[in-house]
């Protein structure tokens, strides 16, 4: 069994250092790409805060391929270049959105989300995945959450 129940005043360097840490528990030994995916998935969803959607899409082919997530059902194929999370993937670098509908090309897969981190997870500078987190709330990402989320996607290198 897994229990987590972060206080939602933890500031957000010691918040991401924990979910690394427990993803880091999680996927240890387990070399099921998917498997790790989905727990993670479940981790992101119970430890950040304000979120309707948190997940993975995998690199296929220069498009990325809906992958393990929690929220509701979203679009499954996205080309590299297209939207935030192919933005992320085509430049290899992380998309933090603060109003989704002012980037242009973002693809509404909930309407309730204003704001998105989107991360690239890399091996070897190629791209395996990226990590998509959605909020309802405007602005809901800043910095901190960003450099959390990257150093989660340094650890999920090991195992996509
Ligand atoms: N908004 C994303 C699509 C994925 S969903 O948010 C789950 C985008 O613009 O790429």
């Amino acid at each position: 069994m897994f229990d987590l129940a972060p206080d939602p005043h933890t500031p957000k360097p010691l918040l991401y250092a924990e979910l690394v840490r427990s993803a880091s528990v999680l996927i240890e030994g387990e070399r099921d790409p998917v498997a790790n995916m989905a727990n993670v998935a479940a981790l992101l969803w119970m430890s950040v805060p304000r979120l309707n959607w948190a997940g993975f899409y995998r690199a296929l082919d220069d498009e990325l391929v809906l992958g393990p997530f929690i929220g509701k059902p979203a679009c499954i194929r996205i080309p590299f270049g297209q939207g935030v999370c192919g933005t992320a993937a085509a430049a290899r670098a992380t998309q933090l959105v603060p109003d989704v509908h002012a980037f242009a090309g973002h693809i509404a897969c909930d309407g309730a989300s204003r704001s998105e981190l989107v991360v690239p997870v890399l091996v070897n500078n190629q791209v395996r995945a990226v990590i998509d987190l959605d909020s309802p709330d405007p602005d809901r990402f800043d910095a901190e959450d960003a450099a959390g989320i990257e150093a989660l996607a340094a650890v999920m290198g090991f195992v996509l």
